[in-house]
């Protein structure tokens, strides 16, 4: 699992600890921005004008760099987020990624629109 507590990657970021707080919930207000550990809900829309984001994993063919360790790429202007879906600096979108409301109906099911601490029936 890539470590997204690692100063190497923390320092390329610029909202690394999720200080904008329309972006998330506060549960995911954490390094992972996320409710457990192995799994991101984010919504696959870039904060600079809309489009999606892709998938780029660590040691893609892309020419992201040796320390490329997984993330999400934006084409259309060339926004970069890691694994967290947390901006790098230095790119047109301005915020991370957003986080919806979502909680864990289950170990296999997720209600995405509903926060964790609200539950559902
Ligand atoms: S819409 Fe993603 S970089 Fe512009």
């Amino acid at each position: 699992m890539a470590d997204l507590k690692s100063d190497t990657l923390i320092a390329k970021l610029r909202d690394p600890d999720s200080s904008v707080t329309e972006q998330q919930p506060a549960y995911a207000q954490n390094p992972n921005r996320s409710i457990k550990l192995e799994y991101l809900v984010v919504i696959g829309i870039c904060t600079h004008l809309g489009c999606s984001p892709t998938y780029v994993k660590e040691n893609d063919p892309h020419d992201l760099g040796s320390d490329w360790i997984g993330g999400f790429f934006c084409p259309c202007h060339g926004s970069f987020f890691d694994l967290a879906g947390r901006v790098f600096s230095g790119v047109p979108a301005p915020t991370n990624l957003v986080v919806p409301p979502h909680t864990y109906l289950s170990d296999t099911r997720i209600l995405v629109g509903v926060d964790q601490d609200k539950g559902a029936a």
